[in-house]
This record gives C-alpha cells, sequence and structure tokens, in this order.
C-alpha cells in the first residue's frame, strides 16, 4: 500500500544514499538532513520531507520549507523503477496541502536547465518559469530555471 508520511530520522540514511546517487554536487548529506529535519520554525521538529512508501519500502521524496509567504521545494526524487506512476505528483500536492494550511500563497524550485524530466515535470503541475540564473550550477556547468506556482 503507498503512504506518504513525515520522514524518520531512521530514513535519513537512505534519503542521503539516493541523494549521493542522483545529484552529485548538489546532494544534501547526511548531517545537512539531520540538520534540516529542526530547522523549520513554522512545524514540529522533523516535519520538512516527506517519504513515499510502497509498504515499508521507500520509493521517493521531497523535501522542502514552508513559510508564511512562499513554500520552497529543495528536492524530490522517485526511485527509477518507480517513475511515471504519478508518485512525485503525489508528494507536491500533500506539500500544497500543508503549505495552504499555513496560509502560504505560493510555491517555488529552481532546477538545472538541462533537467528536462523535472522541468516536464513541474510545467505538468502548473508552475511557470519567471527567471534564469546563468552559470548557476557546478559540476557541471548549468544555468538554474526559477519556476513557481501560486496556490
Ligand atoms: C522529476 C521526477 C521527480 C518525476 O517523478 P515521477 O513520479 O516520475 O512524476 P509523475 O509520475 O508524478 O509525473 C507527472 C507528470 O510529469 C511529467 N513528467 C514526469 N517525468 C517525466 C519525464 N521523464 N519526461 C517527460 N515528462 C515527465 C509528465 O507530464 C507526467 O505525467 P504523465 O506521466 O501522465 O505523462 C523524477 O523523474 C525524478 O525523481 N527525477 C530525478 C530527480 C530530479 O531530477 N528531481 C527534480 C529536481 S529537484
Amino acid at each position: 500500500m503507498i503512504t506518504i508520511n513525515f520522514a524518520k530520522k531512521e530514513q535519513i540514511k537512505l534519503i542521503s544514499e539516493f541523494e549521493i546517487n542522483e545529484f552529485n554536487s548538489e546532494a544534501y548529506s547526511f548531517d545537512m538532513l539531520n540538520d534540516m529535519m529542526k530547522d523549520n520554525y513554522l512545524l514540529k521538529d522533523n516535519d520538512n520531507i516527506f517519504v513515499l512508501l510502497d509498504d515499508e519500502d521507500l520509493i521517493g521524496y521531497i523535501i522542502f520549507h514552508i513559510s508564511k509567504d512562499f513554500t520552497d521545494i529543495f528536492k524530490i526524487f522517485i526511485r527509477d523503477n518507480d517513475k511515471r506512476k504519478g508518485y512525485a505528483t503525489m508528494l507536491l500536492n500533500k506539500v500544497i496541502d500543508l503549505a495552504k494550511r499555513y496560509n502560504s500563497h505560493k510555491l517555488m524550485v529552481e532546477v538545472r536547465a538541462k533537467n528536462l524530466n523535472a522541468i516536464n515535470f513541474y510545467k505538468k503541475n502548473n508552475f511557470e518559469q519567471i527567471s534564469i540564473r546563468d552559470k548557476y550550477y557546478k559540476n557541471p556547468t548549468d544555468d538554474a530555471l526559477i519556476f513557481e506556482r501560486s496556490l
């Protein structure tokens, strides 16, 4: 059964492994993820990572930060075998529900210009590109596209 919950401390190690495999120089390390879970002033301690589970199996996650004005999506990830099943959309919708409860009225995300899968995903979910940061990413060098969506 598919469920979405706040990440637990014991899931952070696996998330950090997915991060390193997928995001290279932008990966969140184990320590960064642990710190992050203490960071969100609006929510309880570990309330800024949702994990999507198939029974006990961790299939994907979304890392975000809600503030009163806007909500940042830092990362969204779904394991290879489980892509294109609507799981990332489910995670995003879970964040949207929570953001609305905190009167956050805008979602923002930054994406590598070469990450066409993610760009298509955000466009499909009604995000619009609002700006571009030239050569923002390193290893490899890439522009950052900033996408926004009203809630
Ligand atoms: C981007 C990502 C999170 C999408 O996850 P997903 O669970 O496959 O996405 P969904 O199934 O919810 O897709 C919803 C829609 O987004 C679009 N989309 C998603 N992946 C796509 C792809 N590879 N190519 C084209 N469109 C895509 C489609 O319109 C899709 O709807 P459809 O399947 O009915 O055509 C996933 O590909 C991923 O983990 N990528 C690696 C990590 C990453 O780059 N994250 C984003 C940067 S933070």
